[in-house]
Formats: C-alpha cells, sequence, structure tokens
C-alpha cells in the first residue's frame, strides 16, 4: 500500500507517558500550546529570551529585520558559535563530560571530553591560520564520519572561515561543483574511508575532482585508512604532521563574530540547474538549533544521544555538531553502514553505549524492520527513551515498527520535519507533550507559523492537499543562495511572497500536518535530495546519449528510486549492458545515491509544443498507472502509449 493511501486511513493517536511527561521540558499539550500562542504573537520577544542563554561578546542592538526580502536577526551582536558549542560549556563545569563517542565501522571507539575537543579543535584552528585561512574565507570539507570532520568544521567556525561541507558519498563531478561554485582554496580530506568492510578512495576523487580547481592552494589529508595515496608536492598535507608541528598551540581565541557574518554553505539540489549554496550565518542558526534541539530532543545532563546521519548532510550539521554540542550533549557519532557487519549493528551500538536518544531516517527503519524483529531483540536496548526520524515521510507500518520493535511501546517518536534551508526542525512533536499520530509530524515548532495553501495562494481546506508555507521569518531560515541572491529570491519566495518549502501537505481538523512529499522535480532516494536536472545532466554526458529524463517511482526500502527516460544518439544500439554502463556513470560522476535503479530507452519524449519535457507524466508511467491527466497539450500525445508499453517494471 502506498505512503498516501496508508496515511488516508490512519487514525491511531499515541500518548507519551506520565513518567516521560513529568520529567521533560515541556510537559502537556496545554504548555505547548500556551508558549506556542506566545511565540508567534510576538517572535522577537521570544527569541530574544531564548537568545540570552547563549554567550555574547556583545549584545544585539535589533532581534530582527527584514532588509527587502533578506532577513536579519540579532544585529549589532557578537558571538562565536564554536565558544559557545565548546568553552561555554568547559566554563559551566563539563570540562570532563564526554562530547563525542565516535564508533568506527571497524568497532573500536574513542572518546572526546569538552577539554579534549576544544584542544584539537584549537590546534587545527591555528594549523588553518597557519596555512593563511583568514575570516570570511570558504574552506571546503570532503571527510567521512571522522573526528576530523567536527574538529574541521569547528576549527572554521573558531577563526570566523566559512566552512562548506561535501558529503563523502558524492563523488568528484559533485565535488567539483560545490568547489568551483564556493570558490574555496583550502580542501580537508582523507585517504580513505570505510564502508560494509571496503575502503573508499576519497584522496582519488579529491585529485580527480582538483584537475579542474585551480583556486585550491592547499589540500589537508586526514590518515584514516593507511592508504596510499598520492601526495602533490607543497600543496597536500597530512593533518596529523600539521597539527604536531612546532609551534601549533592549543590554545585559540575565539573571532568575535557579528551575527549576520556568513557560518557555512551547504549545497542542495533544487528543481532546475546545478545545486544551490544554502548559505547559514552565526548566531540565529546557532540559536534555532540550540532550542530546537534541547525541546525536540528532550535533552537532559545524562542523556547518551546517536544520530545516524551523515555530517555531510544538513541533519549532521544541526543536530551531531551545532545543536547538540551547545546543549553539552554526549554524541555518538557511527563511521559506517546501518548493516555492517549485521544488520543489528545500530542496536548493539544501542547497547554498547547506553544510548537513550536514537534518530535516523525512514529508509533506515524500512530496511532494518525487512531484516526481522529477532536482531533488535539480540542486544539490549533499554536504555532508549526517545526516537526520532527525518528525512522523508514514514509510512504508518514502519512507524508502527519503530515504536514497538525498537521503542517497546514507551518510547515517544519525533517525527521531525524540516530542510537544508530551514536550519533546524520546524514542525515536530514535543516528545513530553504531543499525543503522536502515526505517520503525523504533528504541530508547528515555536516561533513557525506553517501552512498550506492552494495553487491560487488561498488557505486550503481541513485535509486538502496543497504547498506547504512558512508565513514567519525564524532565526534558523537560510540567508541567501550563495552567490546567487536572485535564485534566493525567485526559488523561495515568488510564487506566494511567504517561505516556499517545496513539499505538499494536509493539516487535519486536529491540526496536525501530514507532510506529503516534495511537489518539485526533486527526488528523495533513502532520505537523500537529489536533483532530477543533476542526474539527467550526468546521463547526458555519457556519449552515447542524446537526452534524459529523470523521475521517482515508488520504491519499498528507499521511499523513492530513480527511473530514468534515455534517448540515444542516432546509431547507438539499444542493450542491457549499455543500461549497466549508463548506472555505473552516474555512481562514478555523482556518486553511489544517485544511481537509476531503472533506465528505459525511449525514442521520444512526451514534450510540450514549446518543447518542455513533461515530466508530470513520465513519472505516472514509471508508477506504473495511467492517470496522466490532460495529455492533449502534448506536440504528440502518442509518444505517452508508446512509453507506458515498455516501461521497465
Ligand atoms: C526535504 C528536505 C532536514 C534534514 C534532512 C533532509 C523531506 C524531511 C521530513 C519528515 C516528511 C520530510 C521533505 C523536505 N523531509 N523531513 N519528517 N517528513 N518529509 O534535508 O535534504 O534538505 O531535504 O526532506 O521533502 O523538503 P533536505
Amino acid at each position: 500500500m502506498d505512503y498516501i493511501t496508508s496515511i488516508l486511513k490512519e487514525n491511531r493517536v499515541f500518548y507519551p507517558s506520565h513518567e516521560f511527561s513529568r520529567k521533560s521540558h515541556i510537559k502537556n499539550i496545554q504548555e505547548y500550546s500556551k508558549i506556542y500562542k506566545k511565540s508567534i504573537e510576538n517572535p522577537e520577544a521570544f527569541w530574544a529570551e531564548k537568545a540570552l542563554q547563549l554567550d555574547w561578546f556583545k549584545k544585539w542592538d535589533i532581534v530582527f529585520r527584514n532588509d527587502y526580502g533578506f532577513f536579519k536577526w540579532f544585529e549589532g551582536g557578537y558571538l562565536n558559535v564554536c565558544h559557545n558549542c565548546l568553552d561555554r560549556n568547559i566554563k559551566s563545569g563539563k570540562k570532563d563530560k564526554i562530547a563525542f563517542i565516535w564508533e568506527p565501522e571497524s568497532g573500536e571507539s574513542k572518546s572526546y571530553t569538552y577539554e579534549q575537543l576544544l584542544k584539537e579543535v584549537c590546534k587545527f584552528a591555528n594549523v588553518l591560520k597557519k596555512k593563511g585561512v583568514k575570516r570570511g574565507h570558504v574552506v571546503e570539507i570532503y571527510l567521512p564520519m571522522i573526528p576530523e570532520l567536527p574538529i574541521a568544521m569547528l576549527a572554521c567556525a573558531r577563526i570566523g572561515a566559512i566552512h562548506s561541507v561535501v558529503f563523502a558519498g558524492f563523488s568528484y563531478d559533485a565535488l567539483k561543483d560545490r568547489i568551483q561554485d564556493s570558490k574555496a582554496e583550502l580542501l580537508i580530506t582523507a585517504d580513505g574511508s570505510f564502508r560494509n568492510g571496503k575502503i573508499y578512495q576519497l584522496k582519488d576523487n579529491a585529485d580527480a575532482a582538483l584537475k579542474e580547481c585551480p583556486a585550491i592552494k592547499n589540500v589537508i589529508v586526514a590518515k584514516r585508512a593507511n592508504n596510499k595515496v598520492s601526495m602533490a608536492n607543497r600543496r597536500d598535507y597530512w593533518w596529523h604532521e600539521l597539527v604536531n608541528e612546532k609551534g601549533i598551540s592549543d590554545v585559540c581565541e575565539p573571532e568575535s563574530m557579528h551575527s549576520e557574518e556568513s557560518l557555512f554553505i551547504l549545497y542542495t539540489s533544487g528543481t532546475t540547474g546545478k545545486p544551490k549554496g544554502i548559505l547559514h550565518t552565526q548566531a540565529g542558526y546557532l540559536l534555532f538549533a540550540y532550542q530546537t534541539f534541547k525541546w525536540i530532543f528532550d535533552i537532559k545532563d545524562n542523556d547518551i544521544y546517536f544520530c545516524t546521519a551523515d555530517i555531510g548532510w544538513i541533519t549532521g550539521h544541526s543536530y551531531i555538531v551545532y545543536g547538540s554540542l551547545s546543549n553539552a550533549a554526549t554524541i555518538v557519532m557511527y563511521e559506517g553502514s546501518p548493516t555492517y557487519p549485521n544488520p543489528d549493528r545500530f542496536w548493539r551500538i544501542v547497547e554498547k553505549h547506553k544510548v537513550t536518544i536514537f534518530y535516523t531516517a525512514p529508509t533506515a527503519i524500512r530496511a532494518l524492520a525487512k531484516e526481522g524483529g529477532d536482531w533488535p531483540n539480540k542486544s539490549n536496548i533499554s536504555s532508549l527513551r526517545l526516537l526520532g526520524t527525518v528525512g522523508e515521510p514514514i509510512n504508518p507500518e514502519a512507524w508502527m515498527w519503530y515504536y514497538n520493535v525498537i521503542g517497546k511501546n514507551k518510547c515517544p517518536i519525533v517525527d521531525t520535519w524540516w530542510q537544508t534551508e530551514t536550519g533546524g526542525i520546524l514542525i515536530s512533536p514535543l516528545p513530553g507533550a504531543t499525543p503522536l499520530k502515526p505517520s503525523s509530524a504533528t504541530k508547528p515548532f515555536f516561533g513557525i507559523i506553517a501552512d498550506v495553501l492552494r495553487e491560487d495562494g488561498s488557505k486550503a481546506n481541513v485535509n486538502e492537499g496543497g504547498y506547504l508555507v512558512i508565513k514567519n521569518p525564524w532565526p534558523g531560515m537560510l540567508r541567501t543562495v550563495w552567490n546567487d541572491p536572485e535564485r534566493y529570491k525567485h526559488t523561495y519566495f515568488e510564487k506566494f511572497g511567504v517561505y516556499l518549502t517545496g513539499d505538499s501537505a494536509k493539516i487535519d481538523q486536529d491540526g496536525y500536518f501530514w507532510i506529503m512529499g516534495r511537489i518539485d522535480d526533486v527526488i528523495k532516494v533513502a532520505g537523500h535530495r537529489i536533483g532530477s536536472a543533476e542526474v539527467e545532466s550526468s546521463l547526458v554526458s555519457n556519449e552515447a546519449v542524446a537526452e534524459a529524463a529523470v523521475v521517482p517511482f515508488p520504491h519499498e526500502i528507499k521511499g523513492q528510486a530513480i527511473y530514468a527516460f534515455v534517448v540515444l544518439k542516432r546509431g547507438i544500439k539499444k542493450s542491457e549492458e549499455l543500461k549497466e554502463e549508463l548506472k555505473r556513470h552516474v555512481a562514478q560522476h555523482i556518486g553511489p545515491i544517485a544511481k537509476p535503479d531503472k533506465i528505459q530507452f525511449a525514442d521520444d519524449l512526451p514534450k510540450t509544443r514549446s518543447g518542455k519535457i513533461m515530466r508530470r507524466i513520465l513519472k505516472v508511467i514509471a508508477e506504473g498507472s495511467t492517470d496522466y491527466g490532460n495529455i492533449m497539450t502534448l506536440a504528440d500525445p502518442s509518444v505517452v502509449d508508446v512509453l507506458a508499453k515498455d516501461r521497465v517494471k
């Protein structure tokens, strides 16, 4: 049963236990409603009060300002994000508390206290300075899930450099595009990364990308895999050698950063063209990550928090690094695959480190549920008290499995809806307060006014699907698209004048939000955001291909997978081998996550008379449905039947 049909039938409600509510930050739905009402009546007062919990070098002059559609928070204020994540906690007595427990795929974990982490960060910050990195420079980071990754990010934040992390699962084309667009001069990478027991040649990818990135003058290489790599003379340096050089101190004063200076760029896929660099700034982002983490994950001093996301995505930025560290949490970061060496790896980690809060993605839940209930029962996972999910809609069946088998009917599930652009969670239950409905992200966080609109901008009825929008600014929102302010305005604000999320949703009779999925040409493959345009240009870059159109189709584990319609150049023979080659081509250029699951060769694609490919119709064909809607606007409506006949099942 597909997701939409199953949510339409969903009417179960689950309440947090009395015990859980009593100890939580927000204790019941009345308390939520009261604070929510106040927070949206006067968001500035709400956020200003919360901002006092951070350490400021100089307090702000003005809480919020709309500068012709570019939003500014806490102007006139100065702070340092790294200082707030580390020094501030050390000052308040947390110096020996564990910040990170790193669990490598090979199993020998290593931990860092807040004090140890600060020293490593300071040393590396001093290395960056010595290599000429200055406040406002962009530093590209292409690292796997090893401690050097958060250390490098925090070191950048400490000296006021802007980091741009590229997911280590991306390949050289994706890396090259991001480096070129961000204009970085320094790249941090590793000699390899581990997944499923195999070594991935990260440095080779980096070298391939760097051939077309002459602006990069220095490359710092972390040793992870003891893998033989080539090191370019006077460009490539080993991390461990640089930090151990004489004169590299473990003290580094944090830069005093203006609230609206840039903190990081993170690229994400959009409807058209190349990925866009989403820009987040200092104070508002930190505050939003801090406050959402605190209340949505109901964090307490003795919690052990495990988020399975990769830091290369926004989930890791906000809820492995900034939101969690600023709350002085103990965070488990895991390097490898959920199924290595067996499908109980996560549960083994939960048992080993006595994890209390566990945050993962629906695709992982579905994959692990499929392996059967015995795997979780082999570990003692009774330390768990709260579960979370993010990245795509979670179907009720997966939700129930998570709730029963992992949560043993006692752990609330926070289904957290948000995006790279939003900086932090916007719609989610508060675990001690909100009654849960499986598959619903429930209600907006404090200070957030979310709504569902029709095409004409009017408000949708109860239970009517439409465009999910956010009607007011919030501190964690993106500030612009890097190097492209016009694209920022056009993508997010042109259609309705309020923030357009790109998702469709409905609101039920109780004010609960049900997210139905992307409404644009973004595909969520296993929760990863892939633009159809990127996959299409990768396919077309293969010499056999004349034209390509890429759409999603429903997939049992991944949620959505990629279906590509490919028109070959004249004279090229259609064959199964060529399909495999094209799949490999995409995996090699963008990364394995962008690989089409299905390829259909076509002689023609459905186009409008002006030549625009109608992906909407291709999507219906890929789904195996015949519900095409109006096809009379096509230049040649007969192509639809031909394509449907040849569908790859
Ligand atoms: C898109 C944003 C935010 C962290 C990871 C993804 C989808 C995200 C949920 C959820 C239904 C969700 C949306 C959104 N999404 N969380 N709880 N329920 N859909 O960040 O890569 O920027 O993707 O992920 O479609 O627009 P992202």
